[in-house]
């Protein structure tokens, strides 16, 4: 079951410059800061209240997020949704006609996670996450 906004995703060229708005003037913690290769981004979590602020910056110039900033620039690149149990919601949503980026869950930086393509989603893409134990 779906029960709250994780995260908001949000594409920067630099996540140190992001960090200056994001964490001093702002004034959010960072939770996580890691590179994840399969996604070729630097991805930095920033704690708000019980959800939080994904930055994402490209590290290679051959990956989904590195193709969004090319052509869009910086901003909003896609709305995390906490689920229980992220393999079911992957599954509900494709018997729902919904199209799938990730048919299957995988690791990410919130957890276990799954996408949703944005051609099924008004514009949005989505993104499912299951929370590792022991953080929210
Ligand atoms: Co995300």
């Amino acid at each position: 079951m779906l029960s709250k906004v994780h995260h908001v995703g949000v594409v920067v060229k630099s996540a140190d410059e992001a960090l200056k708005f994001y964490r001093d003037a702002l004034g959010l913690t960072v939770t996580a800061d890691r590179v994840i290769e399969d996604q070729g981004v630097r991805g930095v979590l920033l704690q708000i209240g019980n959800s939080e602020i994904e930055l994402l910056e490209p590290v290679r110039d051959d990956t989904g997020v590195a193709k969004f900033l090319a052509s869009r620039g910086e901003g909003m690149h896609h709305i995390c949704f906490e689920s229980d149990d992220v393999a079911k919601e992957l599954t509900d949503a494709k018997a729902r006609g919904v199209e799938l980026i990730d048919q299957a869950p995988r690791p990410g930086l919130a957890g276990m996670i799954g996408f949703c393509h944005p051609k099924s989603n008004h514009g949005v893409l989505v993104e499912f996450a299951t929370p590792i134990e022991g953080r929210h």
